[in-house]
């Protein structure tokens, strides 16, 4: 398998959304009925990937006990007869899924929280995945890059064109095109003001990096906000290596953003199997 691991950076405090997040990681919060950081790791499961390092912080334990077995639940489930449920509960974590858990100790940016995991990637490429923001293609988005690197064999970043008003919020990048979905990128800036953006491409949540990543990034000196950053240490591995910006198919929901996550609760419960058609129905009800 060439991608077997992902980074999953869920140290953030997850601020925009107190009160909801004073005593739960922002990654628990539901979408209809499935955290926002199980969507993440469902993509990379469905790319082939089977180590799943989460880099968590203070107050982070509801994810690791997601993903471990919940000895009561299950032998409770299974004493009365609800095998369906049982079967749900089992699902979280495949027998031949692995998760690590490593700590970042400070919250000094993404490129950090990335740099942290270095050790359990032992020098192979891999991907980050940043559970905020919830992606809906098919195939999978992460499984539509990693078909990619398998082409190229290089750094691919997940991007699409967003509003000039929005370049401030994500990184930029400009480059040649290859072919209608893939650009080779020759810049990228970290949340550039739309004057300063080299184009209205930004980068979505989802990387497959190569390994020499991590001495850019710590080679960076801080950058945007005070931060390390992932953007400045992708912008060093350009003068060595190639990196490609592939538009993916699919729908990108900023559930870092309590619109993007109402957008995502709507969208999603609209399709869900069990209470879908309920919910069609019942959203032409609503007026305002
Ligand atoms: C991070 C990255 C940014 C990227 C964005 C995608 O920013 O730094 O380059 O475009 O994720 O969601 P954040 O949203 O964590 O501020």
């Amino acid at each position: 398998m060439l991608i077997n691991k992902a980074i999953f950076p869920v140290a953030g405090l997850g601020t925009r959304f107190l009160p909801a997040t004073k005593a739960q990681p922002k990654e628990m919060l539901p979408v209809v009925d499935k955290p926002l950081i199980q969507y993440a790791v469902e993509e990379a499961y469905a790319a082939g990937i089977r180590e799943m390092i989460f880099v968590t912080g203070r107050h982070k334990r509801p994810i690791e006990d997601h993903f471990d077995m919940a000895y009561e639940l299950e032998h409770e489930l299974e004493a009365a007869g609800k095998h369906e449920l049982l079967e749900l509960v089992q699902s979280i974590k495949p027998d031949d899924m692995e998760c690590v858990f490593v700590r970042q100790p400070k919250s000094l940016g993404l490129g950090h929280a990335v740099l942290c995991g270095e050790r359990l990637v032992r020098g192979e490429p891999f991907a980050v995945l940043l559970a905020d923001d919830l992606m809906v293609g098919e195939p999978p988005v992460l499984k539509q890059m990693v078909d990619q690197f398998k082409d190229w064999r290089a750094s691919i970043l997940a991007v699409q064109e967003v509003p000039a008003d929005q370049t401030k919020r994500y990184g930029i990048v400009a480059g040649t095109p290859v072919n209608a979905s893939l650009m080779e990128v020759s810049r990228i800036v970290e949340k550039p003001a739309p004057e300063a953006a080299p184009s209205r491409l930004g980068v979505a949540g989802r990387y497959i990096l190569t390994p020499g990543i991590f001495d850019e990034i710590r080679n960076q000196p801080r950058g945007v906000g005070g931060e390390i950053q992932l953007t400045d240490g992708i912008a060093g591995i350009l003068r060595r290596e190639k990196v490609f910006a592939y538009t993916y198919t699919g729908k990108r929901y900023d559930c870092g953003s309590k619109e993007g996550f109402l957008q995502a609760n709507v969208e999603l419960a609209l399709t869900h199997p069990q209470v879908g058609k309920w919910f069609c129905e019942y959203i032409k009800t609503v007026t305002c």
